[in-house]
C-alpha cells in the first residue's frame, strides 16, 4: 500500500514523463542537504538572524561606493567558505539525470552555489548569478573566477578586462537589477514549459517568484517540493506539493 507521500512521488514522476517541456525552478532549499543553510526555512540564516537580512541590503551600495571594502567583506563571509566546499546532493543529481533522460529541459535556479552545474546539469539559468564567476555591472562582461585568483589572493580589486571598471562577484544582491540576459531567458522558459518543478523555494523574492506564476498562467502544471507551505501553495499556483517534515507522509 503506497503512503500518501509515495503516491505524490509517483504522480510527479508520471507528470514529468508525460510532459513535453519540463523546467525546474529551484531555491536554497535544494542545497540545504549539501550543507548550505537556506534563508527563510525553519533554521534559515535570516530566520535565525533577521539583522543579517537587513545588512544584506547594503552590500550592493557598498560595492558602488568602495569596491575594495566590498571585496574584503565578501571574502570574509562564512558563507563564502561553505559555498567553496559544498558538493551536489542527490536532488541536484536527480535533476541532472532528468535532463540526461531528455525530460527536464532547463533548470532555473535562484542559488549562487553552482551545484546544479557541478551535478552535471547543462542548461542552467542562474537567475541570481554564481559565486563561480565575476561580472562587470558597467559592460555586462562575465569572467570565470579562476581568471582573478591572484587579485583575490592579494586583496586587489579585480578589474574588468573589457572596460577597466572594478568588477564584483556575479551574485545579484538586493537593490541590484537582474542581468537582462538571464532575466529574459528565464521568463521565456517559464512561458514555454508545460510542467514546472518548483524545488525548495519560499517563493517570496521577486522577480524570481513571478516565474511559477507565469508558468501557471501559460497553462503549465506546477509541482512544488517543499517542507512547508508557501504562497504558491496557498494561492493555488502549485497543483500539488510534496515534502513536509511535520507530516512525513506528505
Ligand atoms: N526539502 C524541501 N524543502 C526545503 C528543504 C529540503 N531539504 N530545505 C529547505 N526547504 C525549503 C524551506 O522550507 C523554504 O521554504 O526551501 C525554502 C527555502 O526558502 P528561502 O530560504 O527563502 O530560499 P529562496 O526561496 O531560494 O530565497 C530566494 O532570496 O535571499 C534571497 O537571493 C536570495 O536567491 C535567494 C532568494
Ligand atoms: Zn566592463
Amino acid at each position: 500500500m503506497l503512503s500518501e507521500r509515495d503516491k505524490l512521488i509517483k504522480k510527479c514522476a508520471e507528470d514529468l514523463v508525460g510532459s513535453k517541456y519540463a523546467v525546474a525552478f529551484t531555491g536554497a532549499g535544494i542545497s540545504t542537504e549539501s550543507g548550505i543553510p537556506d534563508f527563510r526555512g525553519p533554521s534559515g540564516i535570516w530566520t535565525r538572524d533577521p539583522e543579517a537580512e537587513r545588512r544584506s541590503y547594503e552590500i550592493f551600495g557598498k560595492f558602488l561606493r568602495n569596491p575594495k571594502e566590498y571585496w574584503e567583506e565578501a571574502l570574509k563571509s562564512p558563507l563564502y567558505e561553505i559555498l567553496e566546499k559544498a558538493r551536489p546532493n542527490p536532488a541536484h543529481c536527480a535533476l541532472a539525470e532528468l535532463e540526461n533522460m531528455g525530460i527536464l529541459k532547463t533548470v532555473i535556479t535562484q542559488n549562487i552555489d553552482g551545484l546544479h552545474k557541478k551535478a552535471g546539469s547543462k542548461n542552467v539559468l542562474e537567475f541570481h548569478g554564481s559565486v563561480d564567476k565575476l561580472r562587470c555591472i558597467y559592460c555586462g562582461c562575465r569572467f570565470p573566477k579562476e581568471e582573478f585568483l591572484n587579485e583575490i589572493a592579494e586583496k586587489r580589486v579585480p578589474i574588468c578586462k573589457n572596460c577597466k571598471s572594478p568588477i564584483k562577484m556575479d551574485v545579484v544582491y538586493f537593490t541590484e537589477p537582474i542581468p537582462r540576459d538571464v532575466y529574459e531567458l528565464s521568463f521565456a522558459e517559464a512561458e514555454k514549459c508545460d510542467l514546472m518543478l518548483v524545488c525548495g523555494t519560499s517563493a517570496v523574492v521577486y522577480p524570481a517568484a513571478e516565474l511559477p506564476r507565469i508558468a501557471k498562467r501559460c497553462g503549465a502544471k506546477v509541482v512544488e517540493v517543499n517542507f512547508e507551505e508557501t504562497p504558491l501553495t496557498r494561492e493555488g499556483v502549485s497543483d500539488y506539493k510534496n515534502g513536509c517534515p511535520e507530516n512525513p507522509e506528505l
